[in-house]
């Protein structure tokens, strides 16, 4: 079954650190949707930084995250709801992550979905949380499939065709750290400050990317795997070799590795792009998660897409890092394709997206 129209989709994110809820609409069959059929609409967008949260510790603190999003998760779907000026009466279906992600978390917002739809009658959709980072460029841009992604974010770094909600095939993963990791652990080692990834970016704006010249792991090999833990490692043995760290070496450092991840990001990329073999109208080459926020990443990639004639899609950043948007979005299109899953569906720490690896039992059970 397909469904068509107009849907409304409330959508909980609760994974990581980021406490969120939206409602997003998926148009389809109408004047003005797209020549993909459908079109996508955020009515609103309410997130929930639990940096201070975390910032004390340098990290995600899996129990504090838990626990605020406990504490703040309610508040966050009635401003959602507001915002979206909808009632419950309005909703087609209720979203949530239900993995991967911390489980504490995961809980949170996969049970409060569970009751609201329980007492609500409304259908309830477990979403992958990579698949609210694979399908946001459908939202955003209302592209068609196939495409290329690149998913980057703090535990994951991709290369996957995606070939239909549901349908992706890997070409590439890490072999060691993820990308987000890689940035998170320079920031550490600098004491540039929590979240790393934009704590670089910001240092490295002042920085001079020649200065290091840094390994470049795997770059050139075959494949478009991708390895970050020797770079890591190299930038420590930098840091370990300076006398003293001052604000122009941090900035030095930050612009290097944030170069040489450029220039592997680019390589892997331009592998894929070979190995994907994707016919010509469909060569669409879009970066998501939150990595894909980065504006020196973003403006490479862009220049390796079009010197390889792919259209250059990335969401904008702050539907690159994770909201509530990007899961109601992937809610809408797995409940227009008829799946919707029941009350009995368990959270998961892990859930990989390809599909040697379909590991969610009883889920996506067509309705
Ligand atoms: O997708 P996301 O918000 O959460 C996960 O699903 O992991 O990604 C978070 C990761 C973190 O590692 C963070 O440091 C990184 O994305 N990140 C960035 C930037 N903004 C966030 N990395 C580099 N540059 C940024 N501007
Ligand atoms: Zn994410």
């Amino acid at each position: 079954m397909t469904r068509k129209g107009v849907l409304t989709i409330l959508g909980l994110e609760t994974s990581c650190d980021e406490t969120a809820a939206a409602v997003v609409r998926r148009h389809t069959g109408e004047s003005g949707a797209d020549s993909g059929g459908f079109r996508g609409e955020i009515l609103s967008n309410a997130v929930f930084s639990q940096i201070k949260e975390h910032a004390p510790y340098g990290g995600v603190v899996p129990e504090i995250a838990a626990r605020a999003h406990i504490e703040h998760l309610d508040g966050l779907i009635t401003r959602a709801l507001e915002d979206a000026k909808v009632g419950w009466e309005d909703l087609d279906a209720i979203a949530a992550t239900a993995g991967p992600g911390l489980i504490g978390g995961v809980i949170v917002g996969l049970m409060t979905a569970k009751g609201i739809a329980l007492a609500c009658g409304l259908p309830l959709v477990a979403v992958n949380h990579l698949e609210g980072h694979a399908l946001t460029a459908r939202l955003t841009d209302g592209i068609a499939f196939p495409y290329l992604l690149l998913l980057v974010s703090g535990g994951h770094s991709q290369l996957l065709v995606v070939e239909g909600v549901g349908r992706y095939r890997r070409l590439g993963t890490t072999i060691d750290d993820a990308v987000g990791e890689a940035f998170d652990k320079v920031a550490k080692m600098m004491h540039l400050g929590f979240p790393g990834g934009p704590a670089v970016e910001r240092a490295a704006k002042a920085g001079d990317a020649s200065r290091f010249h840094l390994p470049r792991p795997l770059m050139g090999k075959p494949g478009c795997d991708f390895s970050f833990s020797g770079l890591k490692t190299a930038v420590r043995q930098v840091i370990e070799a300076q006398e003293e760290m001052t604000d122009r070496l941090r900035a030095d450092i930050a612009a290097s590795f944030q170069a040489t991840v450029a220039d592997v990001l680019a390589d892997r990329v331009s592998h894929a792009m070979a190995m994907a073999k994707l016919p010509e109208g469909s060569r669409r080459f879009v970066v998501a998660g939150g990595v894909a926020s980065n504006q020196t990443l973003r403006a490479r990639l862009e220049t390796t897409a079009t010197e390889r004639g792919y259209e250059f899609i990335v969401p904008p950043a702050k539907l690159c890092t994770d909201n509530g948007a990007m899961i109601a979005w992937a809610g809408a299109e797995r409940f227009a394709m008829g799946l919707e899953d029941g009350l009995e569906i368990s959270p998961l720490a892990r859930w990989p997206l390809d599909p040697t690896a379909q590991a969610k039992p009883g889920a996506g059970v067509k309705a």
